[in-house]
């Protein structure tokens, strides 16, 4: 089974034009594309094999909540998967707490929740990277009282690594596999087992995706920047075939 390429298109492209020439280069069944609110009709109107995904979610149903969109409404759709707790969404906000009633707002719709879990620059420096991110899980999954039949996926995306963070760096295979193991065996012994998957996002490109997705414990990537230029795009899915 090919591995899952998350394109988290981001506040891009700018035309619904450019979304659908993009929206075309990247169709293929491992892909669910991630593009602005506005594109998702469009998008799933040319794609033939790419599923479909939100960037966030609002957690109320429905109601006075202006600008908010919520699960129920993504479903209808046609959205599979839901991004949430993504660090772009925390700089803006959203709280732990906030993410995860996000969670379990996606999952009560029967839509794949894609928690994104990382630390930040200061953190990986001064070595606690472990203990952001088990918070970060410890509360994301604290609303959940019953078990869902979906398979939620845990993207770790340490903050450092975007590719428009300035000074960015890309993280190392290496680091990305024992961070998700260390997730895994965290998520093990929550309260309420469940069975998971775990992708990894941060600087993923034509050149180095190979170098991330033939790692077992990689079951797949978010991806940014690259997800944007056709070129890049169509070799990371070409990449995700292979494994
Ligand atoms: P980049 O692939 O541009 O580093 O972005 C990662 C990301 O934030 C995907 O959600």
């Amino acid at each position: 089974m090919p591995k899952l390429i998350i394109a988290n298109w981001k506040e891009n492209p700018v035309t619904l034009k450019e979304a659908l020439v993009l929206a075309e280069a990247s169709d293929a069944p491992c892909v669910a594309i991630a593009p602005p609110f506005p594109f998702l009709g469009a998008v799933r109107a040319v794609v033939k094999e790419a599923n479909l995904a939100a960037q966030d979610v609002f957690y109320e149903e429905k109601g006075a909540f202006t600008g908010a969109v919520s699960a129920s409404q993504l479903a209808s759709v046609g959205v599979t998967y839901i991004i949430v707790g993504h660090s772009e969404r925390r700089r803006l906000g959203d709280t732990d707490e906030i993410v995860a009633k996000k969670l379990r707002a996606a999952l009560a719709q029967g839509i794949i929740p894609i928690l994104c879990v990382g630390e930040s620059r200061e953190e990986h420096k001064a070595g606690k990277a472990e203990g952001a991110i088990r918070k970060q899980l410890d509360v994301a999954f604290s609303l959940l009282t019953k078990p869902y039949t979906l398979i939620p996926i845990i993207a770790y995306e340490p903050v450092w690594a975007i590719s428009t963070e300035p000074n960015a760096e890309a993280d190392t295979p290496k680091n990305a596999v024992y961070m998700i193991q260390y997730i895994k065996t965290f998520m093990s012994h929550v309260a309420l087992p469940m069975l998971l998957k775990y992708i990894y996002g941060g600087s993923v490109n034509a050149k180095n995706a190979e170098s991330f997705l033939k790692e077992k414990e990689i079951e797949g990537a978010l991806v940014g920047g690259a997800s944007l230029k056709q070129e890049e795009i169509k070799k990371i899915i070409e990449t995700a075939y292979r494994y």
